[in-house]
Formats: structure tokens, sequence, C-alpha cells
């Protein structure tokens, strides 16, 4: 008997190796390579088996195991981590002349009798995040720290495992890794995400973030890590710091190996033979920065020979063998001209700077927002002032600050008007933010038209903004319902300019379409303040559907996981109002979609009555017993002699003794998967 139990934990083990390998591959595959060889589901299905083998077997258990890239346990601070060699910064070059006298310094700090122009480079991109040093010990992450002050930084190691682009373990494939390794990089926060994010803060009035560096240096020292884990932060690295166990000779070998290690070496690195073609790199890169979906600040250019990085030194903390070569700022001065206000679909006011017309990287920006009046007072913005105006891809461009020394003591600062710009209605002040709180007022009946229309609600094609004003203007349209009867004043439409048949055939056939789109779109769509996408969805496949929603009390829907007290205040307040109530009486008799799907399922639990109790390894209560109802099975409170299973995870209660005496049959998570055929 202890021969066999020996063997079974040999073979858990194995297994829980086996999935971590697995995983931790197919995380490789998909964030670092792009390239996938399994579905999202089968990942799922090995990620939960290995998660529950972990919660069953604590013993088993791993800080690098890949299902602790979701976020540990929120700590209190962050202890330092001193380097044991100092991370450097770089001096800089800030033009094609300066990179060639960068080159000057180098061949006479070199001092070579043969060859001396003959230095090869390698160039990088400068990527505009935060550095971390990565200490992987036999291969195993062990720590991770911020550069601090070069010297001492912090320990935000459990932040750092739940960068997808981070490998928990190296690999050993081509090059096998040395006992000890520290690599060094740049975390980093995509474009997309930064503005996705962004626009969900402003969805739910929040504080939003200046920049991608802001937001990525402000996940990494998040004291909870699940945050940090909802960023999806990236990983270049760009060197190695201390190690044992490995020589290098050239920069360019140091970036195969840490390839080869599992790591995304940023694609645009480049080997350089001559101090030309690295300019020829900067002035491209000056060219293409806009393309990429990270922000860069420039090109490193490194020695490419680590002897002779060697022979260069450094002087202070920057070597003598590195330059950053930068780029003028996306940033230009101009003129505020005024402060104007747009007033948004919920009836928020929201300022944005009218600017002399100025070309930064190729594009003429004559706006800019401005977020809030805090925001502008923070930033002591005045109208009139010359201000420092700054764009990065294709983020709206922001206002920086004010070029104090250009005033002329005409300038005006700025508060919120009393009155809705556009209605009239007195306006009502709430922490940072002003409101229209007419619901008639024009301005927002058109943002929230142009709202219901785009692409993420209801998708009409052939209805974009100018459309939309024309319709508003010419009284065809006021409310969403209103679209649903353009078909019946075809004839007005034909009557304007710029709308051919085909065009108002099109446009018939994208309204058509729209009233397919599931349930949680409409949601989303009518512009309920706070409710983004995700909020929708969670409310339609809650509630099921549109009557249930309507009925719903403010506490019933703060029942709704993820969804807090204002949320459902804002949900519950708008359906109190009969305005609303007629609006989604004309969308029902248009023929939208106010149900939502019911996810097929046969009915493997018909009538079932289920106890929970404990912690289930993976789903949380709430989705442990949608999961059952969506079956057809009931949640009951207490175990009695009716009770059909009870589902239950570590530290049962009571109810697991009496399950137990009353001989009620006991499933753990992974059986009840199995019954709901779920199961690797
Ligand atoms: S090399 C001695 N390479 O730029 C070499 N740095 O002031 C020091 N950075 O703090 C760093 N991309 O965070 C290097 N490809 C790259 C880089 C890079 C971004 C950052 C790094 C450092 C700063 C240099």
């Amino acid at each position: 008997m202890g021969e066999k139990k020996k063997h079974d934990k040999g073979d858990l083990q194995q297994e829980v190796e086996d999935l971590r390998r697995k995983l931790e591959h197919h995380n490789y595959r998909y964030y670092v390579l792009d390239d996938p060889e399994i579905s999202d589901r089968e990942y799922d299905r090995l990620f939960r088996r290995l998660q529950e083998l972990e919660q069953q077997h604590p013993e088993l258990d791993s800080p690098d195991s890949p299902t602790k890239r979701v976020g540990a346990e929120p700590q209190d601070k962050f202890e330092k981590i001193e380097h044991r060699l100092p991370m450097l910064s770089l001096g800089n070059a800030f033009d094609a002349d300066e990179l060639q006298d960068f080159h000057r310094r180098v061949c006479k700090g070199l001092d070579r009798k043969e060859a001396p122009d003959a230095v090869e480079y390698v160039g990088e991109l400068k990527i505009d995040g935060v550095a971390v040093a990565l200490t992987y010990e036999k291969g195993h992450l062990a720590h991770g720290a911020t550069r601090g002050n070069g010297h001492v930084g912090e320990d935000v190691t459990a932040n750092l495992r739940t960068i997808n682009t981070i490998p928990l373990r190296l690999r050993e494939e081509e090059t096998e890794p040395p006992p000890v390794v520290e690599v060094r990089g740049e975390v980093y926060l995509p474009l997309s995400a930064f503005e996705k994010i962004n626009e969900k803060r402003a969805e739910e009035e929040l504080n939003l973030f200046a920049n991608p560096r802001n937001m990525a240096a402000g996940s990494l020292r998040q004291l909870d890590p699940k945050v940090t884990a909802t960023r999806p932060l990236a990983f270049f690295p760009y060197s190695v710091g201390y190690s044992e166990g490995i020589e290098f000779e050239t920069q360019w070998e140091v970036l195969q190996d840490i390839r080869n290690w599992g790591f995304n070496v940023n694609p645009h690195v480049q080997l350089h033979e001559s101090i030309d073609d690295v300019v020829e790199y900067y002035e491209s890169w000056l060219e293409k920065r806009n393309t990429l979906d990270y922000e860069i600040d420039g090109v490193v250019v490194k020695v490419n020979r680590l002897d002779l990085q060697d022979q260069l030194g450094k002087v202070s903390r920057e070597p003598r063998w590195a330059i950053a070569g930068k780029f003028p700022g996306q940033e230009a001065t101009t003129k505020l001209l005024k402060i104007a206000i747009n007033v948004g679909r919920t009836g928020t006011l929201n300022p944005y700077a009218i600017l002399e017309p100025v070309e930064v990287g190729g594009v003429t920006i004559r706006q800019a927002t401005l977020h809030n009046e805090e925001d502008i007072r923070r930033k002591d913005i005045r109208q009139g002032d010359t201000v420092i105006i700054k764009r990065a891809g294709d983020v709206i461009p922001q206002v920086v600050k004010p070029v104090e020394e250009e005033r002329t003591g005409e300038e005006e600062e700025f508060s919120y008007p009393g009155k809705c710009p556009a209605c009239g209605t007195p306006v009502v002040r709430e922490g940072p933010m002003a409101y229209c709180t007419n619901r008639q007022c024009p301005a927002q009946r058109l943002e929230s038209l142009k709202h219901f229309v785009s692409r993420g609600a209801m998708d009409i094609r052939g209805l974009g903004g100018r459309t939309i004003e024309k319709f508003v203007e010419e009284k065809l349209v006021k409310s969403p319902a209103d679209l649903y009867r353009l078909p019946e004043k075809e004839k007005d439409i034909l009557a304007l300019e710029g709308f051919k048949e085909k065009s108002v055939e099109n446009l018939f056939e994208s309204l058509e379409q729209s009233k397919r789109r599931p349930f949680s779109r409409v949601l989303f769509a009518l512009g309920i303040r706070h409710v983004g996408e995700t909020v929708a969805e969670q409310l339609a496949q809650s509630f099921g559907d549109l009557d249930a929603l309507m009925q719903a009390s403010q506490e019933d829907i703060e029942e709704v996981e993820g969804i807090g007290p204002e949320i459902a205040k804002s949900v519950y307040s708008y359906f109190q109002v009969e305005e609303n109530r007629a609006l989604l009486d004309d969308l029902r008799k248009a023929g939208l979609t106010l149900e939502a799907e019911k996810i097929e399922t046969a009915s493997t639990l018909e009538g079932k009555k289920f106890v929970l109790t404990g912690t289930l390894p993976t789903l949380s209560r709430k989705e442990a017993t949608d999961l059952i109802k969506k079956h057809g099975g009931k949640v009951t409170s207490s175990v009695s002699s009716k009770t059909d299973y009870l589902l239950a995870g570590t530290d049962p209660g009571s109810k697991y003794a009496k399950a137990k005496d009353l001989k009620v049959p006991i499933l753990s998570e992974g059986d009840f998967r199995g019954m709901l055929g779920d199961q690797p």
C-alpha cells in the first residue's frame, strides 16, 4: 500500500511537471512566436487541470507554475534588491551628426592600428517603458527588480510573473541556460492596450494615465499582482547583466541566446557594419516610429564586440560603448487659442483645446484632449497660453504643459461653464467632472446616436458621424428607435445630397442586420453611464433578458459579479426613467434582440439539487451556481436527504460531515466538470 501510494505521488508529480511544461510551451507559442499550436479552449483545460492538482496537492505547488501568472496574493510593500552589477544609463545623440561624433569617440577610445574605423554596431529600438532585471537561477525565474537608482531596485517578482512574455523557466531546446543569469530589458505596455484601458477608466470616471510608460510603471508597482495581471504588459529583453558559467563574445550573440531561452527579442534589432548603416537605421525608425504598437523614443546603438566594450569602459554611469540616438519628441509648441467643450453622450462636459494648427511628425494637429477641469488646473493651462503638445502613435494628441515664460498676462484661466453650451441647462458638478443633466440635450442625443451605431455597439455600417448629424439636422431621427423607422422615410433620404439608391439600400440592409446583434451589444449601445462592453456582457448573461433586468432591484444588480454599487445605481436609475422605457419598447417593436443567447446545453443536471461548500479550485461560488443552473440544476443552501450532490472544495464546513452522514454523493470540482463533459 505504502509502495502504491509513493508510486501515485510520483505519477502526480510527473503529471504536474508535464502540464507545466506544456502550458509554458503553449504560452511561448502564443505570446512570443504569435503562432499557437492549440486552441484557447484546450489551453484552458490544461490550465484548469494543473490548477486543480496544485490545489489538491499543495506540496506540489510552485511559485513558477504558469498558474501563478494570474497574480499572487497582495503584498504590503516591495523589498529592496541590490543589483550585483549597476544598471547604467545612456548618453544621448540627437541627430545623425551626433551619432557620427559618437563613432569618432569610439574609434579614438579603441586606438587600433589596423582598420581603426571598422566597428560593428548593434542597433536596437529604445523602448519607452520601465527597465527591469530578471534573475534566473538554474533556469527558474528567481527574482526580478526595477532599475531603481541603478544600484538598488524594488523586488517586483510577483508582478513580473504575470507578464506572459517573461518566461518563468528558460527554454533549453537550443541553448542551455547557465546556472545564474540576469536578463535585463524593458517592460512596456502596447499602445492599443493603453488606449483601451484609459477609455475604460474614462467610462468609469477614474483618473487617466498620461502615457503608456506611466501606466506600465504604475502597473508594475501595484501591491496586488492581480491588478497587474489585468494590464497586458509585455517585455523586450536587451542585455545580460550578472551571470555565472557563460561567456559571450558579442552583443548580437547575447541577443540570440536570450531569444533561444524563450524571450521575445524585439524583431527590429539589427547588426550594422558601419556607422553609416547605423545612421540609416536611426533615420528609418524616425520615419516609421508611428507604425509600432509601442512607444519608442529613439534607437540604442551598441558596439557589438564585448571585448571592445570592455576596452572602452564607462564614464560615471554612462558606457562609452553605447549611445541612445534620441528622436526629436513627438512634441511641438503652439498656441492654445481656446478651451472648448464637447458634451458627451452621458452628459459629461469634456474640455478640449483648440490649437493654432501645428505639424508634429508629419501630421497637422488642430485639437488636443484636456481631461477635465482639475487636470487643466493641475497643469495650469490657460486659454491663450503657448503650450507643448505631444502625439504618440495614433493616440489623440495631449497638451503636456504651458510655456510659462511666454505668458503676457492676457491668458485666461478655464472653469466649466455654468450652463451646458449645447442646451443651456445649468451644469451639475460631481468631483472633477461636470454634467448636463438634460436628457433632451441635443448634443447628448447626437453623441448617444453616434455611440448607438458605433462598431462595438450596434455596428450599423453606412451610418457615420456626418450622416447622423445630417439626419438629426433634417429631423429624420431623434432617438435610436427612429433609426429603425428610416425605411419609411426613404423618399426624404433620397432627397438629401449625396444619397443614392444603392447607398440607401445598403443602409437599410445594415439596419436589418443590426437587429440580430446580441442582447449584450444592445445594452452597451444604450449608453447607460458606467456600462461598458464588459459590464453589458455580464448583465446580459446574469439576467438573461431585458424584462428580468428591468424588473431587477438595485440590490439584484449589485449581486452580479464585478458590478459595484455605483454601476448598479446607474443601471437601475436608467430603467426608472419613463423615456428610456419607452425607447426600449420601441426597440422591441423594431425587432432588436433583447434576450441573451441561451447557451445550448443538454439538461444534464435537470432537477438535481446541489449544495456548495468550501473553496473550489477555479470556480467562484457564483460561477459554480451559474453552471449548475445553466445545466438545469438547482442550488440550495443546506444539506438534507433531498440533496442530490454536495460540491465541495477546500475547507468545507459542517455541510461536508452532514452530507457524509446522509450518504449524499460528494463531488470535487473535477468530478463536477466531468459530469458536464468538461474534463480533459
Ligand atoms: S541598454 C548600458 N537597450 O533606456 C546600457 N536600454 O538610459 C543601458 N532602454 O534605463 C541600457 N530600450 O531602460 C538599452 N534596447 C535598449 C533599450 C534601453 C530602452 C532604456 C533602459 C535604460 C534607458 C537608458
